[in-house]
């Protein structure tokens, strides 16, 4: 007799966009979408970690992301996409000092799986305080739980080693490293790219 093919999960990519976290709150964060109102603390956190996001982030290799226009323009990109399901950017603000602490964003999103991969970054006077951990944590337990998540992906430098050890603390599994998998934006230097992966089975 011949096996039946299992069922295929059949949630349609509009109703899986439905289910990615508009807002929620951990402890000691708000975390919600990217909005308008955003501009402004994003600019002053951007100025503030410059040193920091130039050397790790690419989007932050121009100095043109300085500029308060070019965050409003981010703004309404990340709106963009992510009514189309390309992507989706979340801000965190401290629920009891109400300032901007960073954000997270959703990329290289597959809904046919569903997976997807979080990137982050921190205003550098909030690191050392366990935030990023706290934001990730959730944000991808909540893709496994309401988006139907069957992998929730972080891929960071092997020379980030606070990335790294973001990704450990918040339960992810390192999968793979992907040797000579890209050159810093700045130095150029060769660098070996961490897996780390997150499943419902976690
Ligand atoms: C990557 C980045 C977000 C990590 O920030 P971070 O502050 O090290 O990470 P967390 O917010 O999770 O804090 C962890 C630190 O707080 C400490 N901590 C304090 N209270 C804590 C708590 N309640 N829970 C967890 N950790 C806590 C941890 O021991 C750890 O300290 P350590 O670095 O001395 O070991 C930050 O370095 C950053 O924004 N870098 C630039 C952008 C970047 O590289 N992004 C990633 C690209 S892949």
């Amino acid at each position: 007799m011949q096996a039946m093919p299992l069922p295929i999960p059949a949630i349609s990519k509009e109703t899986l966009i439905e289910r990615v976290p508009v807002s929620f709150e951990t402890e000691r964060l708000l975390i919600r979408r990217t909005c308008d109102e955003d501009a402004g603390p994003i600019h002053q956190t951007i100025l503030e970690s410059w040193d920091a996001l130039h050397d790790e982030m690419i989007w932050a290799a121009e100095e043109s992301r300085k500029d308060f226009a070019r965050t409003a323009e981010f703004i309404r990109e990340t709106q963009e996409k992510s009514l189309e399901g390309e992507g989706f950017t979340f801000q965190f603000y401290h629920r009891r000092e109400s300032c901007h602490v960073g954000a997270m964003g959703l990329h290289h999103i597959e809904w046919d799986v569903p997976k997807f991969e979080i990137g982050y970054w921190l205003n550098a006077n909030h690191w050392g305080r366990g935030y990023m951990t706290e934001a990730v944590s959730a944000l991808s337990r909540l893709l496994i739980a309401e988006a139907g998540a069957a992998r929730v992906e972080i891929r960071c430098s092997s020379a980030n080693r606070r990335s790294a050890a973001v990704a450990q603390r918040a339960g992810f599994h390192h999968e793979a490293t992907l040797a000579n998998d890209r050159r810093h934006h700045l130095t150029h230097e060769l660098h070996d790219t961490h897996v780390y992966v997150l499943l419902p089975s976690s």
